[in-house]
């Protein structure tokens, strides 16, 4: 969000690589140009420093050029329950080491704006994946206003799906679990960026915008303090989660708190 995430990601990813050596890096993008969508230059940035593929949402379609981007890319995905007819993806198969990850993006209906049923979508995918052999290792992308849906769409495909993680709120949520029947959980991931704002908004810009015509205010995103936040799913060969683990780097999440975190995690899982 923002441009600080530019520099956190900077900052952080080669350090989470190198120590935590995962198999697949996932991102969210949809708000990496100054908070309004994603260009093909932020997708050579994100992918140069190791990130396999991006995820987006409901701000994909804000550049220009990213009609026609995404349909040179496999790697930079919209939400897969987009109407039939628009540009691009919203399943990508990454491949590594003989396996196979399938990365999913989707998007709510609950306050955001009509789209095909995400729940239908994801039946159809699971379908046409071929699931019979087994549970598939599938990651999901679940970016939605509402807590309670993102909560339904994980627990309907509870078992069927390795990870939910949901986006779009950029509040991390503190309630990572691991379902019962094996998929990996967390309502929302957050945003990398400044959180001394409102939701990577800079707090005067947001005031402003919440007390006059909305269409009239232009939103700037905040830039000055680097958080990442993200999240860490370890899964068996199965595709059955075994581990979920919140990432937050950068020691600017609530600026005026004292730091109570213990040494190792204030230093982060970089050290
Ligand atoms: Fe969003």
């Amino acid at each position: 969000m923002g441009d600080a995430w530019c520099n956190a990601i900077r900052l952080y990813i080669p350090g989470l690589i190198k120590n935590l050596q995962p198999d697949v890096v996932i991102a969210n993008g949809e708000n990496a140009a100054n908070g309004r969508g994603i260009t093909a230059a932020h997708c050579r940035n994100l992918h140069s420093l190791g990130v396999d593929c991006i995820t987006s949402g409901n701000h994909i379609w804000d550049q220009d050029d990213t009609a026609g981007y995404i349909q040179q890319t496999r790697t930079l995905l919209r939400p897969a329950n987009y109407p039939a007819g628009a540009p691009g993806n919203g399943l990508y198969l990454h491949e590594f080491d003989a396996r196979t990850l399938a990365i999913v993006n989707l998007i709510g209906r609950r306050f955001m704006q009509p789209v095909d049923d995400p729940f239908d979508t994801m039946s159809r995918i699971l379908d046409a994946l071929n699931t019979t052999n087994g549970r598939p290792h599938l990651f999901v992308d679940f970016h939605a206003e509402a807590a309670s849906e993102k909560m339904a769409f994980a627990h309907r495909f509870d078992g069927s799906v390795s990870a939910v993680i949901g986006t779009h709120t950029h509040v991390p949520t503190a309630d990572a679990r691991i379902l019962p029947g094996g998929t990996a959980y967390m309502t929302d991931v957050g945003m990398t960026g400044d959180y001394d704002s409102i939701v990577g908004i800079r707090k005067d810009s947001y005031l402003q915008h919440l007390s006059a015509d909305p269409q009239k205010q232009k939103l700037i995103p905040a830039n000055r303090y680097m958080t990442l936040c993200g999240v860490l799913v370890t899964l068996a060969e199965t595709g059955r989660a075994e581990k979920i683990q919140p990432l937050r780097l950068g020691d600017s999440l609530i600026p005026s708190m004292p730091d109570t975190r213990n040494p190792v995690e204030a230093r982060g899982l970089t050290d």
